[in-house]
Formats: C-alpha cells, structure tokens, sequence
C-alpha cells in the first residue's frame, strides 16, 4: 500500500514537472523591448485568427474608405527604422439597442519611439487617420471622420507561444493602467503597410 502511494506521488511529481516544461517550452524567448531592440518589433502582428492586416487590405488611402475583415480583430505594423501602422475592427451591440450591431473601423499610421526605459510613443500623422462607425439598423451612420491619437504604452514584452498548432512570435502592448493589448501575433515580416511617408498630401492635396 504504502509503495503504490509513493509510485502515484512520484508520477504526479513527474507530471507537474512536464506540464512545467511544457510550460516553459510554449513561452521561450521571452523579452521586455527597450532602445535598440526595434528589429524585434520590425513586422506585422495581428490580434485573434490574424484576419485584420495593416495595409491596403483594409484601408485605402484614396478614397479613404475600408475594407471590412470578415472577423474583428486589430492589427499593429512596425519597420525597423520608426514607422508604424494601426487597423482595428470592432464589433458591439448597442447597450441600448442589443439587436443594433454597431461596427467601428479605425486606420492611423505615423512615427514611433522605443524609449531606453521600454516606453513605446505612438505619434499619428496629423489627419490622415480615419474613423468609420456604422449600425446594422437604420439612422443615419455618421460619415467618416479624421482620427489621429496619439498611443503610449509602458511596456512591450516579447515571446514564442503555439498559435494554431504553429509556433509564432507573440506581442504585447501594455499602457501605464496595466491594460494589455490581446496578444498579437507575427502574420508579415517585412511588415504589410501602406506607404510610411504623409498619404493625404499626395493623393488628396489637402495641407
Ligand atoms: C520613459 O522615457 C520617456 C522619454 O524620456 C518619457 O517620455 C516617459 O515618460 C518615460 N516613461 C516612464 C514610465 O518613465
């Protein structure tokens, strides 16, 4: 009797310990981005199934309108040398009206900073980003609106993880509240961006 107990404490000690490696197996490589680490965030990452892409698939610059992706989600673009780009779909009901699906599209692309203390700046060109908010019951959707916010975020952290069965470097935004962006995963490296230089001079001529 006493010899079965040791063999079943022995084999759950032996399965806490794999379940700990594998642990440790889904996050290697697991680093907090300061100064000089840009390479590192060089790419395009994307929330969820990864159907939300920066780039002329989703918004167009020209027409400025969007592409809806089939699913929500947001998207994140980074070069090496300081730009980045921003998609986001999101999809709520109306607190109010609960059978109102109400979708929002927002786009925004500009210069950032990767701070010596993990700060990452997010700085929007200037009225060149763009808001669309729709409802799927009739009222008069607002028409599309200039967006351009400014982001900050207090720490980006780093690692491997299983994504669908894949092994896919992870990212996450966190801002001075604590609050997380979901985490975002790497679809494109060479990131898959618009052009980085002002857009809305060139094709519109708007100063
Ligand atoms: C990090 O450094 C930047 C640039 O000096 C500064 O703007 C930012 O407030 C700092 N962040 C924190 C959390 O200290």
């Amino acid at each position: 009797m006493a010899r079965s107990i040791q063999l079943l404490q022995a084999c759950l000690a032996y399965i806490v310990l794999l379940s700990l490696s594998m642990v440790r197996a889904g996050r290697q490589r697991y680093a907090v981005l300061h100064a000089g680490d840009e390479p590192m965030l060089q790419g395009t990452w994307s929330s969820g199934s990864g159907k939300v892409t920066t780039g002329s698939g989703f918004f167009n610059p020209r027409s400025r309108s969007f592409i809806a992706p089939t699913v929500p989600g947001q998207a994140y673009s980074f070069t090496q040398d300081g730009f980045w780009e921003f998609a986001k779909y999101r999809v709520t009901p109306n607190p109010r009206k609960p059978e109102c699906i109400q979708s929002q599209l927002i786009w925004q692309h500009g210069n950032y900073v990767l701070h010596a203390n993990g700060t990452l700046q997010l700085w929007p060109i200037t009225r060149e980003g763009a808001q669309l908010l729709t409802s799927s019951c009739p009222g008069g959707s607002p028409p599309e609106e200039m967006y351009d916010v400014p982001e900050e975020y207090t720490m980006v952290d780093t690692w491997i993880d299983l994504h669908h069965g894949v092994s896919s470097a992870a990212l996450r935004l966190t801002d001075a509240w604590g609050n997380r962006s979901p985490s975002l995963y790497k679809i494109y490296d060479p990131p898959m961006m618009l052009p980085t230089d002002p857009l809305y001079l060139e094709y519109i001529g708007i100063p």
